[in-house]
């Protein structure tokens, strides 16, 4: 398996491109089921999660085809066309890898009236059920059977419109059912719904198919259902996680780095945390610029929250930040019950963390060594490749094709903005 190696110390300068959003692409890709016409991605990123998905709607009679841009860094353009779905199962090889599978779900029941969805199983971050996503299909007419470790879903006589509430925020859930909705009969109302930015790209796309939607981008999305949806042309949002993760990158290493494509409105949180942290952030023409002023960062509490909250997907960068701190900082983690993985490998590395239950303190230490560390999830593998930009000598992060999942091209971009950071292949 590859591994990433890095020598700590060199201060980040430079431009960052932010590329297009892993979470936001993923129902956007699984979008193109719900019409026979063609769904055209624009600003697709180079990620695993990204190939994942796409061999799955193959899988389901997805016909698919990609068009580089002009350099290897460029985004792509994914053309997806479902004139017939031709399989409606999503096997536990590829949900298992990947529980973003499980955004199927919804298009295939809504589309053909038919699904057979494994159920995801638990995984790093905790148990992470399913159980609003298939509690809001039965609300919506859909009869449901859980057999095998498999969800088998059937509506042969179409989806009929509901009011759904979900007692938890939850974005895939909110998406899986906002996309069977638009081919409902009637009207369907999903209050408490996910606010996130993704969850709007996902609406605005499907407005753009033929899509009747009201409430984008609150808590209550308000569906007119329609017989039929057309194709569509898109363009995928930026990532405010990578953009956020650059941002920390810069801060971590003393850096000065603008962050080209990254939408100040979507990382307010973060932006605000960073201040008060010591570090200036500035909306440029192309972006954002993160600059670390002072000398010291100072120690800020976090709570991850949804959406406009703190993202839940950017505590563990904001933890190796917290780690190089002068003063201690409280993280609470309110979304995900197990999802501090990352705190034995950046005690690995010499940072003072303890925890209980849900609650990491954080106590500032003066400086960072480099050692051999291990990546358990996609954030936890990027908050050690933070730390390892700040820490003194060599550290070698290895699982790090959690990396892969999320960040396109991380090396490169680190290492043109003076990072010393290279990947060392696995003997084939
Ligand atoms: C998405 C993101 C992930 C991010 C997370 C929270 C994608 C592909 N992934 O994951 O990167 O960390 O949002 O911002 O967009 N829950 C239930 N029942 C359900 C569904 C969820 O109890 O049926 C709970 C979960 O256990 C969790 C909370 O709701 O405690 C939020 O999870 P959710 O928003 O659903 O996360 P994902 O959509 O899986």
């Amino acid at each position: 398996m590859d591994r990433i190696l890095i020598r700590g110390g060199a201060t980040l300068k430079g431009e960052i491109d932010i590329s297009g959003a892993k979470n936001a692409a993923l129902p956007l890709m699984c979008a193109g089921i719900l019409t026979e016409g063609v769904l055209k991605l624009r600003n697709l990123p180079h990620l695993a999660d990204i190939d994942t998905m796409a061999k799955l709607l193959q899988q389901l009679g997805v016909a698919i085809s990609v068009e580089d841009g002009p350099m290897a860094t460029s985004p792509q353009t994914g053309t997806f066309s479902t004139k017939a779905i031709t399989d409606y199962t999503a096997p536990y090889e590829l949900v298992r890898k990947m529980r973003a599978s499980i955004l199927v779900l919804g298009p295939l029941v809504a589309r053909c009236g038919k699904a057979k969805v494994s159920l995801p199983g638990g995984c790093a971050l905790g148990t992470r059920p399913v159980d609003l996503h298939i509690k809001g299909l039965q609300q919506l007419g859909a009869e449901i059977d859980l057999q095998d470790g498999y969800i088998h879903a059937s509506a042969p006589n179409g989806l009929r419109g509901a009011e759904i509430f979900f007692p938890v925020v939850t974005v895939t859930g909110t998406e899986n059912l906002l996309m069977a909705a638009c081919l409902a009969k009637g009207e369907t109302r999903l209050i408490n719904a996910a606010r996130e930015p993704e969850v709007t790209d996902l609406a605005e796309c499907l407005v753009k198919m033929g899509a009747e939607i009201s409430g984008i981008g609150t808590g209550t999305l308000v569906i007119q259902g329609k017989e039929s949806l057309n194709g569509a042309d898109h363009a995928i949002v930026a990532d405010r996680i990578v953009a956020g993760t650059y941002a920390m990158a810069a801060a971590i290493t003393h850096g000065e780095v603008e962050l080209i494509g990254a939408r100040v409105e979507h990382i307010q949180s973060v932006i605000s945390y960073l201040e008060q942290v010591g570090v200036s952030v500035s909306k440029t023409e192309d972006g954002l610029f993160v600059k670390r002023s002072g000398a010291d960062i100072r120690g800020v509490d976090i709570t991850t929250e949804p959406y406009p909250g703190f993202p839940t997907d950017m505590q563990a960068q904001a933890m190796a930040l917290m780690c190089l701190a002068n003063g201690a900082s409280v993280i609470n983690e309110t979304i995900f019950e197990n999802r501090f993985m990352h705190v034995p490998e950046l005690c690995r590395l010499g940072a003072n963390i303890t925890v209980n239950g849900t609650v990491a303190t954080v106590r500032g230490v003066a400086e960072l060594h480099g050692a051999p560390v291990m990546a358990t999830d996609l954030r936890a593998s990027v908050s050690l490749v933070l730390a390892g930009l700040a820490a003194k000598g060599e550290t070698i992060v290895s699982r790090i094709y959690h990396l892969d999942r999320g960040y396109d091209h991380v090396e490169q971009k680190l290492a043109a903005c003076g990072a010393s950071i290279e990947r060392l292949k696995a003997a084939a």
